[in-house]
């Protein structure tokens, strides 16, 4: 017996999601339904499945037999939909980020406990295989003391990108390369390196023409003692150059590149392990696109954590933590202060409605 999964919303990223889910890539999962309030994306992307669609996700959920919702609609309005799904019991997936704003994300996580359902946010890139490899000696303690965790961003999104959607670069609904981008990068970093205890950040809107930042810069301090850099720019020009991490440690230093943190580029320790020599051939494989592989290896996980019911690897309050970092380096940008976790957001603007008038 397969799983039923439905989608909510028929944008850009949900042909990667009907593909996987409607070819049946996903072993123990179906395509059976999706939803979009614009009617032609919404046929357009149920056609090559023969999936019947729906403009309205009540009605759907009405008249389908879904076991899993994914909400895959603008970044802002997560909320409004996980907490619409919510009551019909069924599990949710929600693509990254979550949410926009704390409150929201807790009201979620409140929401999907009460009803008894699992809440998965899609971070597809904890399950590229070097980033698997890359945890696996970190969990070993192959790093011993950490030193430095990095990760740049350096991808091109034109003004014709964020054109397409009024959505696109808005306070209310998405916020810039750190919320939308980087928030994959962001979570690696931190999942990596472990709690992070402060954050100093400067940001600016370099090249294109929209409300919040396409280029930043951010110091952290984790609790290990260890220091961090993010670098995160949509502004490369004239194509998308690196999506990376790289961990330092007192015993060795990994470092994972590529457009979409898929590629190993560096993999030395100082007590070599047989194996160790195979690494950089086995795991230096780019992707076609930014997305990278890791959503088919998300969608097993999905599968595998609902009929073994076992834990999700990014739930709610996961997702929540890197939304809490991502948050605090706002709160940064905005007073040029240095803000320490956990904190209480005052004047980061991410989720709020812009004097532009975009409401959620
Ligand atoms: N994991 C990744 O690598 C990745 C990549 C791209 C986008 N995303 C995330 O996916 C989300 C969507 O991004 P996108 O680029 O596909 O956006 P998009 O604007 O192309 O698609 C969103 C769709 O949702 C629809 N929609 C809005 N409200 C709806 C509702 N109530 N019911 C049904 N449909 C509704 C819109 O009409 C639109 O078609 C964003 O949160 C984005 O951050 C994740």
């Amino acid at each position: 017996m397969s799983l039923r999964f439905a989608l909510v919303g028929c944008g850009r990223i949900a042909k990667r999601h009907a593909e996987l889910l409607g070819h049946r890539q996903v072993a123990g999962a179906e395509l059976v339904s999706v939803c979009d309030v614009v009617e032609e994306k919404a046929r357009r992307t149920a056609g090559p499945f023969g999936v019947p669609h729906y403009t309205d996700l009540h009605a759907m959920a009405a008249c389908e037999h879904i076991d899993v919702f994914v909400v895959l609609t603008e970044s802002g309005s997560h909320a409004r939909d996980v907490l619409a799904l919510a009551p019909y019991g069924r599990h949710i997936v929600v693509e990254k980020p979550m949410a926009l704003t704390l409150d929201d994300a807790d009201e979620m996580i409140r929401s999907c406990d009460a009803h008894g359902i699992k809440l998965f946010v899609v971070k597809q890139n904890r399950f590229n295989v070097p980033v698997v490899k890359l945890r696996e000696a970190l969990e070993a303690g192959r790093f011993g003391k950490l030193v430095l965790g990095t990760v740049r961003v350096r991808w091109c999104r034109t003004q014709q990108y964020y054109d397409q959607d009024n959505w696109r670069g808005t306070w209310a609904l998405d916020g810039g390369v750190l919320a939308n981008q980087a928030s994959h990068h962001v979570d690696l970093l931190e999942w990596m390196m472990g709690d992070v205890e402060s954050v100093f950040a400067k940001g600016m809107t370099a090249l294109a023409r929209i409300e919040a930042e396409d280029t930043a810069v951010v110091l952290l301090s984790f609790r290990s003692g260890a220091l961090g850099v993010i670098e995160a720019t949509t502004a490369a020009r004239p194509r998308d150059l690196e999506g990376s991490i790289s961990l330092l440690g007192e015993r060795g230093t990994v470092e994972i590149g590529g457009f979409a943190v898929n590629e190993m580029r560096t993999w030395q320790f100082a007590n070599a392990l047989p194996g160790d020599g195979e690494v950089m051939g086995r795991y230096s494989v780019n992707p076609p696109n930014v997305y990278g592989f890791g959503h088919l290896a998300y969608y097993e996980h999905v599968v595998e954590c609902i009929t073994s019911d076992r834990r999700q690897l990014v739930d709610g309050l996961e997702g929540r933590k890197s939304l809490e970092l991502i948050s605090a380096i706002y709160e940064s940008i905005e007073t040029g202060r240095e803000v320490p976790l956990r904190f209480k957001p005052r004047l980061c603007r991410l989720g709020q409605i812009s004097a532009r008038g975009e409401t959620r």
